[in-house]
């Protein structure tokens, strides 16, 4: 009897008392270390980032301040529209920092001020670590830049001076716009990549000097800032609010320009 009691216990009691406790451990401990590891790729990601990136990119804050490159906030507001998930996210960011071209360029007015970015020797398994850290970071976006958003001014009471190749592109996007059936979710965040790869033509546009160049910047801020937000815009009634700000917007430029 004792003997068959013993068996018992080996048999059944003994393993169940191992799965229910071993379960209950094993999730603790794999809870545990699910939350070590995201802190320590937190951590590291950030460590990363300020290691390879910080000499340009500054975290956030004014972008006039930063003279190497573009903020990461910037960045990340940039990215974030036209590459929703976070792994097309990361794709993308990585591909552009293992070869940077003017084609994946999502930021033309940062080529324009600064030139393109030079290719940054980063070891290959760091990458994804940093673009994580671009993409989960929580940045205190447009502190201090809201009130110093540029606009675009007359040269001294007359027109600036641009070539029929830049009207032409400004006439493209407003055909663009003209399509007035209403769209979905994907179809209006289609609509504004497309805008956006014609406004970056004419962001990157060489003018005759400088000044034209940085009043073209300063026109366009505002309407990129609105087809990043077409790209995201979560209903049909938002994404048509956004389709009449640009119209509206792209309808002064021929009061600031001219052939
Ligand atoms: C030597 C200076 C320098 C360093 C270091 C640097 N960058 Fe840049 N980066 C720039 C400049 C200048 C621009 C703006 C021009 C451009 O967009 O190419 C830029 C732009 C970018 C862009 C936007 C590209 C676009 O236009 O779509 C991303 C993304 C980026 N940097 C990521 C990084 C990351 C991540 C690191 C660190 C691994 C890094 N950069 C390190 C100078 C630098």
């Amino acid at each position: 009897m004792r003997k068959v009691n013993l068996i018992l216990v080996i048999f059944f009691v003994i393993p169940f008392f191992f799965a229910c406790s071993n379960t209950n451990e094993k999730t603790n401990s794999e809870e545990q270390k699910d939350s070590l590891i995201t802190n320590n790729e937190m951590n590291e990601g950030e460590m990363l980032t300020k290691k390879y990136c910080s000499a340009c990119h500054k975290m956030e804050g004014n972008g006039d301040q930063s003279t190497n490159g573009p903020r990461l906030a910037a960045i990340q507001k940039h990215y974030k529209p036209m590459y929703q998930g976070k792994q097309e996210f990361s794709d993308s960011m990585i591909s552009f920092l293992k070869a940077p071209t003017i084609a994946k360029v999502l930021m033309p007015g940062a080529v324009k001020k600064f030139n393109l970015m030079p290719i940054i020797p980063v070891p290959d398994e760091d990458f994804k670590k940093i673009t994580d850290y671009i993409f989960d970071t929580k940045f205190n976006n447009n502190k201090g830049n809201k009130n110093k958003s540029i606009s675009v001014e007359l040269n001294n009471g007359n027109k600036w001076k641009i070539e029929q190749e830049l009207l032409a592109y400004v006439y493209e996007m407003k055909e663009m716009l003209t399509l007035d059936t209403e769209k979905n979710k994907a179809e209006y965040q289609q609509l504004g990549k497309d805008l956006f790869s014609v406004m970056k033509k004419c962001v990157l546009y060489n003018a005759d000097n400088k000044e034209t160049e940085v009043q073209i910047r300063a026109f366009f801020k505002g309407i990129e800032n609105n087809v990043h937000n077409l790209m995201i815009a979560e209903n049909p009634v938002e994404a048509q609010k956004l389709l009449e700000k640009l119209k509206n917007d792209l309808s002064n430029f021929e009061n600031f320009f001219e052939v």
